[in-house]
């Protein structure tokens, strides 16, 4: 597959198979996010790789919104559950954290968007190996319980979840507002 393809035919899955990822597959992947371009080459990211009963460190944070959204109402132990549950929809979840640079004439939001390219190569390599993926954020991604959980830092912020899996349906159809609706052309023709 070559990359404008990739580009054009990567879509977001929502259903996954429950089948093992190979890790090599899964290293590619994470390997692929560390060649984003990243400003003053701070490599503003770690990974944390969800499998198996790791999903449920997840799970919790599901868990966690649900019981909030219900503080007045009461939980329901089978909805409890369920909430808990939506961390195993794939195999494999990565966690991509941007932990900016403290240095001062380093702007976080520079980081952080250095991270979204590093997401855009994990999302395209997955594609190219036939796996499907979706980047999901959230509520969960700002959560307290998140942050807990998973050891974050002050400066440090959840830039998605990836759930990485073997598709289980087909490849939506992408839809996209043609680049000549959004582009502004400056340049020797103008008048
Ligand atoms: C920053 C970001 C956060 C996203 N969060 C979610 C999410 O929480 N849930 C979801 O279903 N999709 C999420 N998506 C996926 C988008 O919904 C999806 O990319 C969009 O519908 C276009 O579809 P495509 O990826 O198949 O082209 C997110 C995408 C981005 C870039």
């Amino acid at each position: 597959m070559n990359l404008l393809e990739a580009i054009r035919t990567r879509r977001s899955i929502q259903k996954m198979k429950p089948d093992p990822v190979p890790q090599s597959m899964i290293e590619q992947i994470l390997e692929a996010a560390t060649w984003a371009p990243n400003h003053f080459l701070t490599e503003p990211w770690r990974f944390i790789v969800l499998q198996g009963e790791g999903r449920k460190q997840l799970g919790k944070v599901f868990a966690a919104l649900y019981v909030d959204k219900q503080r007045d109402e009461g939980i329901n132990p089978d909805l409890l559950e369920k909430q808990a549950e939506r961390a195993l929809r794939a195999p494999v979840v990565i966690l991509v954290i941007a932990t900016p640079s403290p240095k001062k004439h380093i702007l976080p939001r520079e980081e952080f968007a250095a991270c979204c390219a590093g997401v855009q190569n994990m999302l395209l390599t997955a594609h190219a190996l036939g796996l499907g993926a979706i980047w999901s954020t959230g509520p969960a991604a700002t959560h307290p319980r998140t942050r807990e959980l998973f050891l974050l830092e002050e400066r440090e912020e959840v830039v998605g979840f990836i759930y990485i899996g073997y598709p289980d349906q087909s490849l939506p159809k992408g839809k996209r507002t043609p680049f000549q609706h959004k582009t502004l052309w400056l340049n020797d023709k103008m008048t």
